[in-house]
């Protein structure tokens, strides 16, 4: 299961975050096998993206955040069904912000880097590890040699 999420998070950070040729290529390594209508409202993903591949996009999401599905998409309330194509929460709107600042970082920064190896891009789950907000990262205390001296004035 471990190795099942971990593996739709990879290709799911590869889809978003590659190009539209590598997405063409891609194929999940574990088939889902939920049948899902055709998505309607999709404005950063590409509309003619497949059934497999929007899903292992989405599964890389919960993993990468440690969240469900409806904590982006908004609940029926009468028939608890999520109604995928509805824009009603927030954490929707932020996720397309988050997916094109992430497509950005990746495609106009690091691609602009001299030595830019392909292998390293950023994902959701570079910031966010898990937490649906990023945890403010705290430098450990140092252990070697005393702190430098304060700058000469
Ligand atoms: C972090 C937020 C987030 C989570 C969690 C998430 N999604 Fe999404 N989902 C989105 C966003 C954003 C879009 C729209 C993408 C776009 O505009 O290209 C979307 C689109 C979809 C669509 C297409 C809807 C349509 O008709 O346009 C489906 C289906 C979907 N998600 C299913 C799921 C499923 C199933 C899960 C849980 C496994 C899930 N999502 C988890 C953010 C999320
Ligand atoms: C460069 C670091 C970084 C990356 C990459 C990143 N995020 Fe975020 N994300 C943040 C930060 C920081 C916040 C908190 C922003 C705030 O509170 O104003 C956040 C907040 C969010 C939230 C709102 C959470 C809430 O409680 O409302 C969602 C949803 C989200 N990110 C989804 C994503 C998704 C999906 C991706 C990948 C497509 C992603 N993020 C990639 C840094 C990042």
């Amino acid at each position: 299961m471990l190795r099942t999420n971990l593996s739709s998070a990879l290709i799911a950070a590869s889809l978003v975050f590659s190009s539209v040729s590598l997405l063409a290529q891609a194929s999940p390594a574990n088939q889902m096998h939920h049948e899902m209508p055709k998505p309607t409202n999709l404005k950063v993903l590409p509309k003619n993206i497949s059934g497999d591949d929007l899903m292992a996009t989405m599964h890389g999401f919960t993993g990468s955040l440690g969240v469900h599905c409806t904590f982006c998409h908004e609940e029926d309330s009468k028939t608890h069904h999520p109604n995928f194509a509805s824009d009603a929460k927030p954490e929707k709107a932020t996720a397309r912000i988050m997916m094109r600042m992430t497509q950005n970082i990746n495609g106009r920064y690091l691609a602009s880097l001299p030595d830019h190896g392909d292998m390293h891009k950023v994902t959701c789950g570079t910031c966010h590890r898990g937490n649906s907000t990023p945890k403010d990262f705290v430098a450990p205390p140092e252990k070697h040699g005393p702190p430098p001296p304060p700058p000469a004035k």
